[in-house]
């Protein structure tokens, strides 16, 4: 049977050993646990001195126990400590991947540029070289060499943006090209030139004084009017549908001869009459024309063996034609509820 002093330090350990497991379990962060190993498991806890006076195997064993209980318990509340703040740190840095996503705000080209590049890819196909030419011009190149009589109004200040007394230019059309294209290559020859022009027009719904043309030049052997009007009936086609109709009418200028605007049956209506054809059916496309010998001659090319046609066409026209874009500011402002209209 053990003595009365043997039952009380009894009670004192387990009264110890409850109060130790209560701060060990109850430890909210690791210092806490920290502070509670130091106090019931450190050198200098009750525990431990108690462990260094032992004398007897029994109270020894008690005594290991309880400290073997202790430090499991420790153990144990520190994995429960390290899971819980993993949890946490994963509950904080969690990403919900079914949630929908942030768009991106995504430009795209404006639509003159979206049409440039189409008009590029008809002419490619066409196995055309896209040349890609000068804004500043000469007098000699914009006009002379085209052919331009000396008292042609074009060649006016008023008409024509100069850029000193009278030699150098902003172009008035993308023609100059034809020069500069027969001036440094051989033929045969096929070139578009697309680029921006410029004229002294007042800006309203149908002007303004920068606009883009496209402008083409075949020459080569046996050329004729015919090769015109099948270039310009397939390019048509690509541009505003299968089902459209080329005509000429006769017309003048001076780089062209015979000289003739193009006109394409009207895309709205079908050549019906409506309002865009102006009820006539057919729509004005630019010019075009059979060159003239004197400005092969100018270039260097033998009229006697050569022969060629070009054309001259707008670039915003097309855009407002095939989109019903009603005035031609809409398509210089920059405004976005316009713009974003051409998106994709
Ligand atoms: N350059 C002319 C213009 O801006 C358009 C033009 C007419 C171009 C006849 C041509 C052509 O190539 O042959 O009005």
């Amino acid at each position: 049977m053990p003595d009365r002093a043997d039952t009380v330090a009894a009670v004192k350990l387990q009264a110890l050993e409850a109060e130790a497991l209560t701060a060990i379990d109850g430890a909210a962060h690791a210092a806490a646990l920290h502070e509670a190993r130091v106090r019931y498991l450190g050198r200098k806890s009750a525990l431990k001195l108690a462990l260094r006076e032992v004398r007897d195997r029994e109270s020894g064993m008690a005594l290991n126990a309880v400290r073997e209980r202790l430090e499991s318990a420790v153990a144990a509340r520190e994995e429960a400590l390290r899971r819980a703040e993993l949890d946490r740190t994963l509950a904080e840095g969690r990403v919900d991947v079914t949630l929908p996503g942030e768009r991106p705000e995504r430009g795209h080209l404006h639509l003159i540029t979206q049409i440039r590049r189409e008009v590029e890819d008809i002419f490619l196909g066409l196995g055309y070289e896209v040349y890609d030419d000068r804004e500043v011009e000469t007098v000699e190149d914009n006009f002379t060499a085209l052919n331009f009589p000396a008292w042609h109004p074009a060649r006016s200040r008023r008409d024509s943006f100069y850029l000193d007394e009278g030699e150098t230019l902003l172009r008035t059309e993308t023609s100059p090209s034809q020069i500069h294209v027969m001036q440094t290559r051989e033929p045969p020859i096929y070139m578009v030139s697309i680029g921006r022009v410029y004229r002294r027009d007042t800006i309203d719904a149908t002007h303004y004084p920068i606009f883009h043309q496209f402008e083409g030049l075949a020459v080569d052997r046996g050329i004729t009017l015919a090769d015109l009007k099948g270039t310009l009936l397939h390019v048509m086609r690509q541009l505003y549908g299968p089902d459209r109709r080329v005509r000429f009418r006769t017309h003048f200028f001076p780089f062209t001869e015979p000289s003739m605007e193009p006109d394409v049956s009207c895309m709205t209506c079908g050549g019906e009459g409506c309002p865009t054809c102006k009820h006539s059916g057919w729509i004005e496309m630019g010019g075009s024309g059979v060159v003239d010998p004197a400005v092969l001659e100018y270039c260097g090319v033998d009229p006697e063996e050569y022969s060629g046609f070009a054309f001259g066409m707008g670039l915003e026209r097309t855009a407002q034609l095939r989109h019903g874009v009603p005035d031609i500011r809409y398509l210089w402002e920059g405004d976005l509820r316009f713009s974003r209209q051409f998106g994709w």
